[in-house]
């Protein structure tokens, strides 16, 4: 056995066995934010009110990692970071792991991310992606900032871009419509389109428009990966025994949400409506694994991973 197969045997153990650590961390985090009083607290602070109220907090954490020497260069500091500071590293391994294992990535292929936030998921492509290349893009200006300043200054082959869409949690001033929203990029473009915690936060026909969007710019035979929030008969049970971490109790049209006042806060979607949408779109499902933020026992990561392939 060479060492490649060698190293294939690991990630297969870790995937099929271990749910991650940094999943089980997010499972208790979110869980405790979104039970009790914290669900009233989160409900009633906008999201960017709570991020200006911790910011010196933060900026504290960040000066004594400054003066103690930790962190290093491609890490964003905690006051800067919005799409969530806790295994930051951790998570961006973990989902490597998968681009590699599910959707075969290789060194020389080309990928786009898709709500790339403040870089978590480019950092360690960075090490993976030698020949090939990146493109990351956001609707929150300061995480892209962040990134071009520290990522595309070390790695040309990384691009970030801003796009000012509207989402009223992270980008309430955005003037464009996510359903209006054209991917600024060829047809058939990329070997791999992933997304990160991002349809928990997009509604129906904007999800709707994203798939098809991620159809037009994969090559045939291309894959795609993203991670979501899927209501299947456990799921259901866990929300109503209040063991999920998230109380998906508020139906919408085509979709669940954990907030009323700002369902974009985190939605979910049955499960059964996955396979149709990405057929619609000229996609077909590859796999689906549920995760951990249901409350189920059995998984390896904490939100669901869907796996599709472009026909
Ligand atoms: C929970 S964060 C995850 C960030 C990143 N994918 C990661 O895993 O670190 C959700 C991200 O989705 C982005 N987002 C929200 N709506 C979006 C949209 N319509 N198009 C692109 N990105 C969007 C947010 O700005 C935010 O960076």
């Amino acid at each position: 056995m060479n060492l490649a197969e060698d190293e294939k045997e690991m990630v297969n153990e870790t995937l099929t066995r271990t749910p991650s650590e940094v999943s089980r961390q997010f499972y208790a985090r979110e869980y405790w934010r979104s039970h009790g009083v914290m669900k009233f607290v989160r409900r009633y602070t906008p999201f960017w009110w709570r991020r200006v109220l911790r910011a010196p907090y933060l900026f504290a954490l960040d000066s004594m990692d400054a003066i103690l020497g930790r962190g290093n260069d491609l890490t964003p500091p905690r006051y800067l970071n919005y799409a969530g500071f806790k295994g930051f590293a951790e998570a961006g391994q973990e989902h490597l792991r998968y681009f590699k294992e599910f959707c075969g990535l290789q060194p020389h292929h080309r990928v786009l991310d898709i709500g790339c936030g403040i870089g978590r998921m480019a950092v360690p492509l960075t090490g993976y992606l030698s020949t090939g290349s990146y493109e990351g893009l956001d609707i929150v200006p300061s995480g892209i900032r962040w990134c071009q300043q520290h990522i595309t200054r070390k790695y040309p082959n990384f691009h970030f871009q801003i796009a000012d869409i509207h989402n009223k949690q992270y980008n309430p001033g955005g003037r464009c419509k996510p359903s209006e929203y054209r991917f600024p990029f060829p047809d058939g473009e990329f070997d791999l389109v992933f997304l990160i915690s991002v349809f928990s936060h997009l509604l129906p026909a904007d999800m709707d428009h994203y798939i098809a969007e991620i159809s037009r710019v994969l090559r045939p035979g291309a894959k795609c990966f993203f991670t979501a929030f899927l209501l299947d008969d456990v799921a259901r049970r866990g929300v109503a025994e209040g063991k999920s971490s998230l109380q998906f109790v508020y139906e919408l049209s085509g979709c669940w949400t954990t907030d009323p006042v700002t369902p974009e806060t985190a939605v979910g979607y049955d499960v059964s409506t996955i396979a149709p949408l990405l057929q619609r779109h000229s996609l077909s499902l590859d796999a689906m694994y549920l995760g951990g933020w249901s409350g189920r026992s059995k998984f390896f990561s904490y939100g669901d991973l869907v796996t599709a392939t472009k026909a």
